[in-house]
């Protein structure tokens, strides 16, 4: 079985004292013990916010890492450092990262071989843009970035990877995919392991679903046959995101 899994992408918001004040008032509200909570906080922000949950349920993890092991990258973050102060989790293949920062599938796959080596655990986020849910190419864009970031991974591996579904054209804006639309790519996502793997390693995999889930259309998301739970943005910002990880 496939764990439940709420996790929140700050994104580069929340100053320290926000990240205090957040973190303690999550805390509070959050009272689950079969579901892993993850928070991906802004660098800066991490050791802080993990002073604050450790001994809880909830767990911090990084938004990003540079692919290779150190050297001469200016203003980037190694595997190493991160596994260094106690993470585990790290978001990888963000769409933000993809558009923004020309995060390619082979670095992705990169930055997935690297975390592990490292005992890591990658979070990979996929997912379509508008262009490419209108065209019908969803299912190929999908297939072609989960196969390109599991290149050359051992099937022993695939338990510490989470992979979200997140398209792009509902990230940030408002406007989620149905119940339907989501199950149906997350599925999709699935077949794609079992068929890479086998079938014990596509149930257990914890497959997400991210982009504009909030307080009123997280359960019944949550309640689709594949979607083991979400990674969302904006609504991890508030306080009401206890609600999200309850559902
Ligand atoms: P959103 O972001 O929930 O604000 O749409 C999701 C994400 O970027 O992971």
């Amino acid at each position: 079985m496939a764990k439940k899994v709420v996790a929140g992408n700050w994104k580069m918001n929340l100053t320290k004292t926000q990240t205090v004040e957040f973190i303690n008032e999550v805390k509070e509200s959050c009272n689950v013990s079969d579901t892993l909570v993850v928070f991906f906080v802004p660098s800066i922000n991490i050791e802080t916010a993990k002073a604050l949950v450790d001994g809880t349920n909830i767990k911090i993890g990084c938004q990003n890492m540079h692919q290779e092991e150190s050297g001469a990258f200016t203003g980037e973050i190694s595997a190493n450092m991160i596994k260094d102060i106690g993470l585990e989790h790290i978001l990888v293949g963000h769409s933000e990262r993809r558009q923004y920062f020309n995060e390619t599938d082979e670095i992705v796959n990169q930055k997935i071989n690297l975390a592990l080596k490292n005992k890591l655990k990658p979070m990979l986020c996929v997912g379509e843009v508008l262009e490419e849910r209108e065209n019908g190419t969803t299912n190929a864009v999908v297939s072609t970035q989960v196969k390109g970031a599991l290149k050359g991974i051992e099937a022993n591996e695939l338990k510490n990877i989470i992979i979200a579904y997140e398209p792009v054209w509902a990230i940030g804006t408002g406007k989620t995919a149905t119940n339907e639309e989501a199950q149906e790519v997350c599925k999709y996502v699935r077949e794609i392991v079992k068929e890479l793997y086998d079938e014990k390693v596509a149930t257990d995999m914890s497959i997400l679903y991210g982009g504009s889930v909030n307080n009123s259309n997280a359960s019944d998301l949550f309640k689709m046959a594949d979607i083991d739970g979400g990674l969302v943005g904006g609504a991890s910002l508030k306080p009401d995101f206890s609600n999200i990880i309850n559902a």
